[in-house]
């Protein structure tokens, strides 16, 4: 195939030059209706691609023409035997891979760090999750990877799991031996699911931790607006046979219908087809760039006093955990000063850490910036003590006691106490600290005090909670009502 080619992207442009009289959706008519307020900002040349299925854009839920095009070029990209767009993120890839590997009655093995879609995706299917602990990186307070010895033993106990689903690279970077989960996977005839969401860019240079589909996953997606040039929400999910589990990957088309929009945005799929463009064509050289710049910045910020960088293997070396812990900062003061003071926007924080995702589209001044405000905050608090950290929300907790499968606890009777109230309670619903979004407690899981006194942390310190009430705040929460627990 010709990769120098973006069949999308010419398929609107070809649209747009017949001059159409345009009775069809959006209604504002290529660019002409789109509010003067917005465009005086942005100009109005994007508008014109924001178009919808016509006999030359072809469509994504049946796609024949330029869209199949397309997701083929991106397939012969990344290895694969198929590949699929998608417009609600890597979330809905996430949710069409679990609905589709197991269902009610079934059971699945999920790396407990992973992200939220992963629980949609459970309560979405009604398959009964097998949980598999990540490592914990003990200096840094962050999770590590899912290593291969607990992968076994897990298909060990449980060796009807239908598949296995994890998250490689992390948020933090850090990669799984997926080369041998996915034989372990295979040899027990299940299938290696992955979430890459923050890695769809590790093919592209081997000083990166090797990619998923080249590992022998079965299944990946990718959130190319994470580390591309792709618009936001603009992810993909390829498969790759490995001659297990045919039924459940030929259920995955299908199931995108349940998750996608009928209005895909041509904006997003355009942005992908020339995201994969980019990266076909120099791809190596971006890469080469963002990791020149993500080791520029760590050696400079190694020698800030007080300020470290995360080292370790299989790291993709694109993505900086920086901790001034020792000069009593939390990673969330740190993140505060440095947004607040210094304009320099970190991607998130945690009780140790702030993270920066480098992309061939930052520049050196960017590294500049957050090395020289990283040395500054050093001066200014070297020596201070004046924040005093309380180290407490930094230790995670242990496998949860799983009463009912999520789908289940999600559609029971629920009723409403006080969070004060809600140690030993069957969890209604899903508390996930954000970001990055992972959630502590999943609905049918049993509160215990150790769980409790780990959110509660987080509550106290006003952290950003997904499943808390309207207000962020977890004043309430969500169990199954009593009458119902058994
Ligand atoms: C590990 C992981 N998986 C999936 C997602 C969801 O991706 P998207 O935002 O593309 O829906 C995220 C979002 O941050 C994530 O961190």
């Amino acid at each position: 195939m010709n990769q120098s080619e973006t069949p999308l992207l010419q398929a609107v442009t070809e649209l747009i030059e017949t001059n159409p009289a345009y009775f069809r959706i959006p209604g504002h008519r290529l660019d002409k209706g789109v509010s003067p307020r917005w465009t005086d900002k942005v100009g109005t040349a994007i508008f014109a691609y924001d178009v919808t299925e016509t006999p030359l854009t072809d469509d994504l839920h049946s796609p024949e023409g330029a869209i199949g095009e397309a997701q083929r070029l991106l397939g012969e990209l990344y290895g694969a035997d198929q590949s699929f767009f998608l417009v609600n993120g890597s979330t809905c890839g996430n949710e069409a891979m679990i609905i589709s590997a197991a269902l009610e009655g079934e059971r699945i093995m999920v790396a407990r760090n992973a992200h939220k879609s992963a629980m949609m995706g459970l309560i979405l299917s009604g398959a009964e999750p097998v949980y598999v602990m990540p490592e914990v990186i003990d200096d840094w307070a962050v999770q590590g990877e899912i290593t291969a010895e607990s992968v076994r033993k897990g298909f060990e106990e449980n060796p009807d799991c239908k598949a296995l689903f994890l998250v490689s690279p992390s948020y933090y970077g850090v990669s799984s031996d997926l080369e041998k989960i996915a034989e372990i996977c295979h040899a027990y005839g299940a299938l290696l699911l992955v979430d890459e969401a923050h890695g769809g860019h590790v093919y592209f240079h081997d000083r990166l931790p090797a990619g998923a589909l080249e590992a022998g996953a079965d299944v990946c997606v990718q959130s190319m607006h994470k580390v591309t040039g792709a618009l936001t929400q603009s992810s993909v999910l390829h498969i790759k046979h490995h001659g297990v589990g045919e039924a459940a990957l030929d259920r995955i088309a299908q199931n995108l219908h349940l998750v996608q929009s009928t209005s895909p945005s041509y904006l997003l799929m355009t942005s992908l087809d020339c995201a994969r463009y980019e990266l076909a064509a120099n791809g190596i050289k971006m890469m080469e760039k963002a990791l020149y710049l993500a080791e520029y910045a760590r050696e400079r910020i190694h020698k800030i006093a007080g300020f470290r960088c995360m080292e370790g293997e299989r790291l993709d070396r694109t993505r900086i955990v920086i901790s001034a812990g020792s000069i009593g900062l939390t990673g969330y003061a740190l993140e505060k000063i440095l947004f607040e003071e210094y304009a320099v926007n970190m991607e998130l924080s945690d009780y140790e850490n702030v993270l920066a995702i480098v992309t061939y589209a930052n520049e050196i001044e960017d590294m500049d910036r957050l090395a020289a405000a990283c040395a500054e905050i050093s001066r200014r608090y070297v020596g201070q003590d004046t924040l005093q950290r309380k180290n407490s929300c930094s230790s995670f907790p242990m496998l949860p006691q799983q009463v009912m499968t999520p789908r289940k606890a999600y559609f029971s009777d629920i009723e409403t106490v006080c969070w004060q109230d809600a140690v030993g309670r069957i969890a209604g619903q899903m508390i996930a600290p954000y970001p990055p979004g992972i959630p502590v407690i999943y609905p049918g899981e049993q509160i215990s005090q150790a769980v409790w006194d780990y959110i509660e942390c987080f509550r106290r310190e006003g952290r950003h909670i997904h499943g808390a009430g309207s207000n962020g705040q977890l004043d309430w929460v969500k169990v199954i009502a009593s009458r119902r627990v058994v």
